[in-house]
């Protein structure tokens, strides 16, 4: 099976893109991470992707006055690397459609709710205010919205009575870190086809 090259791109701790390095250690995930960036030169995920002797750069977004020159930056940087699939984990910076289009079908996210439901920021606490008996997370391609693209996989956690966001925010992370290698291992393995807004998986028959 085809080794596939994965950029990861994060702006913090990196505890899903841990996962994604471990998946790919332990050969669950056929493929590798052969670059981390980050968007903030203190964000702990870089330390992570050192210890397993992974590339990493900073390309802090701060130090371009227009967020196309950033993304023209971020995207040369990743197409050096020559990868077959970009993860965003926990990148906190909305893509221009340039880019996004440039890695279209190869490019994912997860984010910390069941979506549709609370795209955007603060979705743990959103989810709290809303009174939702159940949340979640979801792993999805990357359209030109926010939040918005093909839901490749979810998982639900409860909402309990006296959740706080922090609280809520560890029972949904923990589940990320089981469906985001689940979602780059499907990839890895070619079997998603995505029709639409719909991912199917295909099993081998
Ligand atoms: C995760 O909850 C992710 O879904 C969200 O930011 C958090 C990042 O966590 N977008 P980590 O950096 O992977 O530990």
């Amino acid at each position: 099976m085809a080794n596939l090259r994965i950029a990861v791109l994060i702006s913090g701790s990196g505890s899903n893109l841990q996962a994604l390095m471990d998946h790919c250690d332990n050969g669950i995930i056929p493929g590798q991470v052969v670059l981390v960036i980050s968007n903030r030169a203190d964000a702990y995920g870089l330390e992570r992707a050192r210890q397993k002797g992974i590339a990493t750069q900073v390309i802090e977004h701060r130090q371009f006055s227009d967020r196309r020159d950033f993304d023209i930056a971020l995207q040369q940087a990743i197409d050096q690397a020559e990868v077959g699939l970009v993860c965003l984990a926990g990148f906190m910076r909305v893509l221009t459609g340039d880019f996004v289009r440039h890695f279209q079908g190869r490019l994912m996210n997860i984010h910390p709710s069941l979506l549709p439901a609370f795209p955007g920021l603060h979705v743990q606490q959103q989810a709290i205010d809303a009174g939702v008996r159940f949340a979640g997370a979801t792993v999805h391609f990357v359209d030109e919205g926010v939040d918005t693209g093909p839901i490749i996989a979810q998982a639900v956690v409860p909402v309990l009575q006296d959740d706080d966001a922090q609280r809520l925010a560890e029972r949904i992370l923990l589940q990320e870190h089981r469906i985001y290698p689940l979602a780059v291992q499907l990839f890895a393995e070619n079997r998603l086809l995505v029709e639409g807004r719909r991912v199917s998986i295909l099993y081998p028959s």
